[in-house]
């Protein structure tokens, strides 16, 4: 049984991980997701010892009494639905420093995709986006939601942008040929926590539980910069210090984040 730990102490630590289905009609997808993630069926009721991916009639969630509400990925209700129906716009930090403006809008490359809101953010404002998410179980949750916004008339234009692929982005990265190449790459590696916010900081912990703390975000932006036809953003807290001391050509900040901005030549598409 895969053991997930977390460093900090605190929330869930050292627990095993196994897949339950609450729905009977669900059992037979449980079994094949067990199956393609290397995970036990979990057929006890749910304790403290386990954290369980539970397949509902609705859809896929992660739950562990610590974290409190299930954890699952939604883009047509909740925050992320507020911000596509808020459409916050090409002024947004995020945005400036992706490089939208006016009728631009580049290919990204969203190298550490996660739960995928950056991303929708992204493709809400009109970008064609390949998320890239490296953890298997945080993929099979960002497919879970992807496929409930495909169905939802008010998100299907939006997500129908997002294409997604379970990869390790260095290794992926270093295979692209150059007609591939895309516009952007976008980084989001994580980072210790620091925000207040108790939802993000259960969120933070459950994703740092299941996939580390970052240590890779040098790697990443290596590849990142060979890889880019335009330029490089990475996320940071903002006061975090540049990866791997790598001077930004600029920064945009927000109220606790920053966007470094690396600048690239414009490459041609043909090799
Ligand atoms: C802070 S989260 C990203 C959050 C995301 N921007 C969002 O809006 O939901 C970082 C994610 O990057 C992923 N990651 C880290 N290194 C990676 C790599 N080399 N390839 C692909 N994904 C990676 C982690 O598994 C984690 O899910």
């Amino acid at each position: 049984m895969l053991t997930v730990s977390n460093t900090e102490g605190g929330l869930i630590a050292s627990l095993p991980i196994g897949i339950a289905s609450e729905d009977p009609e669900q059992r037979d997808a449980a079994r094949r997701l067990a199956h393609r993630l290397g995970l036990p069926l979990l057929t006890s009721p749910l304790d403290r010892s386990t954290i369980a991916l539970v397949l509902t009639a609705q859809r896929l969630e992660i739950r562990h009494p610590g974290l409190g509400s299930p954890l699952f990925v939604d883009f047509v209700k909740g925050a992320m639905g507020y911000r596509r129906r808020r459409g916050e716009g090409r002024q947004q930090p995020l945005a400036r420093a992706i490089g939208l403006k006016g009728n631009i809008c580049p290919t990204v490359l969203d190298a550490t995709a996660g739960l995928g809101r950056d991303a929708f953010v992204l493709a809400s404002l009109g970008c064609q986006v390949l998320l890239l998410e490296q953890s298997p179980i945080v993929g099979a949750l960002l497919e879970d939601g992807l496929e409930r916004a495909r169905q939802a008339p008010e998100s299907a234009p939006v997500v129908a942008r997002m294409a997604f692929i379970q990869a390790n982005a260095i290794d992926w990265m270093a295979k692209l040929s150059t007609r591939d190449l895309p516009e952007v790459v976008y980084l989001d590696p994580m980072y210790p926590e620091r925000t207040k916010s108790a939802l993000v900081k259960k969120e933070m912990r459950l994703l740092r539980t299941l996939v580390g703390d970052g240590e890779n975000a040098p790697l990443l932006l290596e590849a990142a910069l060979k890889c880019a036809r335009q330029r490089v953003v990475v996320k940071r807290p903002r006061l975090a210090p540049t990866v791997a001391g790598l001077k930004p050509d600029f920064a945009i900040e927000s109220k606790n984040t920053r966007f470094d901005v690396y600048l690239l030549r414009k490459r041609s598409k043909n090799p």
